[in-house]
């Protein structure tokens, strides 16, 4: 595996070659669900691409930017063994100057669900992801479903500006008590992690009352909202998978999402039917 820091190496590097390029942009800490994106590009392209880089711009002030857990060797053990290619690991100068020009989510979708509790995190997301696809330009660049909100706007934005990427959705990877895969789960203690199991919980009295015929989407959110109590809820939203509000469930265009707080460490999960 080789690793570049620069951009504008990596760049010339990966131009010269004439291979199908599989890409996975993480902010470290790699777990699971990372090693998961990483076997489904290794079957489906020449090389793969890993980028590390935890980026300033889409935390707010006040957020967990300064402990965000980084694990330099451990995640470039892991790349290694998980047959990576090449390993791209910039600093923040390397990625940003000091006049940038950024990319804007939309008001719409950018601002719903967690753009509400996080205003401005999309548009750094989005202008990452735009830095991070030009410099690998793969040919499939890999994306969790749990961030399905992230994923929605990657995909939009590649679809709007033309750019010449599949954006390829992995299903979540959850641990044996359900709970799904996160590099924020390392903030949780023993107990903050039980407590967490609330929320898979929640996901699976949705789909049990679904099962059951029940497609009211006020009435599943009500019944969801009580299994996670106490958990501080940011949302509850049952949407369409253009994340159109939805009244009732539609089978195979709905997304059931939860964000909620176990102590102090903020969870995502979701379901898509
Ligand atoms: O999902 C993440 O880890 C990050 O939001 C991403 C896509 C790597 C951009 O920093």
């Amino acid at each position: 595996m080789r690793v570049f820091q620069s951009p504008l190496e990596l760049k010339n590097e990966l131009r010269s070659l004439d291979a199908k390029i599989g890409f996975i942009p993480t902010m470290g800490a790699l777990h699971n669900g990372h090693i998961s994106l990483i076997k489904k590009a290794k079957e489906q392209n020449d090389i793969v691409v890993v980028s590390i880089f935890v980026n300033p711009t889409q935390f707010l002030k006040g957020e967990d930017l300064d402990k965000y857990p980084r694990r330099e060797q451990a995640d470039k053990r892991v790349c290694e063994l998980a047959g990576v290619d090449y390993l791209y690991y910039p600093n923040t100068s390397d990625m940003y100057e000091k006049d940038e020009v950024s990319v804007l989510a939309p008001n719409v979708r950018g601002y719903i669900l967690e753009g509400t509790s996080r205003p401005g995190h999309f548009s750094g997301v989005l202008t990452v992801v735009m830095k991070l696809l030009n410099i690998v330009r793969p040919t499939n660049a890999y994306f969790g479903k749990k961030d399905a909100q992230q994923l929605k706007l990657i995909t939009l934005m590649v679809k709007q500006m033309f750019m010449d990427v599949n954006i390829i959705p992995v299903d979540t990877m959850r641990d044996s008590f359900g709970l799904a895969l996160s590099s924020r789960n390392d903030y949780l203690s023993e107990d903050e992690k039980k407590e967490a199991l609330k929320i898979p919980a929640s996901l699976k009295k949705a789909t049990g009352m679904i099962v059951s015929g029940e497609y009211d989407c006020e009435k599943i959110i009500k019944e969801m909202r009580s299994v996670l109590a106490p958990l501080e809820i940011s949302y509850v939203a049952i949407v369409t998978r253009e994340f159109e509000p939805l009244k009732r469930v539609e089978l195979n265009n709905t997304i059931i999402l939860v964000e909620a707080l176990s102590g102090s460490t903020r969870l995502l999960d979701n379901i898509w039917l």
